[in-house]
């Protein structure tokens, strides 16, 4: 099956190993930025932040927080261009609710006399909310459809990157403790060029499941 929105997803792949030579332009992480902010969350929750990892100091920080068994990622965070951390709100309140339906009367999407009935749908997020407050597997499963937007915007730009599960999330959350103010981070994703010669991935073939061993067609 030929089209251009398959050939970017048969393109794309898991960079091991990048060009620290070769820097993603502004334009293209402006994009990317971009497209972060606008995917699509349960009730327009966007319980969610991004912390863009991308000066030489900050970089280092990151790259000391890795511990065994995720040392093999850790070049990726200084060789790459940026590492975006990927962090969720694990306490999703009303009050957070609240900003989203404010911005939802800013833009005009909402009018200001339906704010309480806006409201009313943070019921969805409270059915995933435990006796504490906690309802951070329903946010990061938020997150994650940010993480497949920003997988098909790079492939799209033909950035290269790598999704990071493989990180030391007590050391990352303690040392950027500030900077999350609360929010968790499972996640990370580096962005940037490949390596011509070194990166072994960019030439293997892809690997999928065959379509009829997870599809059910009724
Ligand atoms: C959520 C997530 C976490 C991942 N964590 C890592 C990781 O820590 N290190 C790594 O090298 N690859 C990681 N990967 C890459 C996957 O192994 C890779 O996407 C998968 O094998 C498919 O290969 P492809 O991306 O080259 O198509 C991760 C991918 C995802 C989606």
């Amino acid at each position: 099956m030929n089209d251009p929105i398959l050939h970017d997803l048969r393109s794309r792949y898991t960079c091991k190993k990048y060009d620290p030579s070769r820097e993603v332009p502004e334009e293209k992480l402006q994009i990317l930025y971009e497209a972060l902010r606008l995917s699509p969350s349960s009730i327009n929750s966007q319980p969610w932040k991004f912390i863009v990892v991308s000066s030489k100091e900050a970089k280092r920080r990151l790259y000391d927080t890795f511990s065994e068994p995720y040392h093999f990622n850790r070049q990726h965070v200084l060789d790459s261009t940026v590492t975006i951390l990927f962090a969720h709100n694990p306490r999703y309140a009303l009050e957070d609710y609240e900003t989203v339906v404010e911005k939802m009367i800013l833009d005009g999407r909402l009018p200001a006399e339906k704010k309480e009935r806006a409201l009313q749908s943070f019921r969805f997020a409270q059915m995933h909310t435990d006796e504490n407050g906690f309802n951070g597997h329903w946010t990061k499963a938020q997150l994650y459809i940010a993480l497949g937007n920003a997988y098909h915007t790079l492939a799209r730009l033909g950035v290269d990157s790598t999704a990071l599960e493989g990180i030391d999330v007590e050391r990352v959350e303690a040392e950027f403790r500030k900077e999350l103010d609360g929010f968790a981070c499972h996640v990370a994703l580096c962005v940037g060029y490949h390596h011509e010669t070194e990166d072994f991935n960019a030439r293997l073939p892809k690997s999928r499941l065959e379509h009829d061993s997870i599809f059910v067609h009724l």
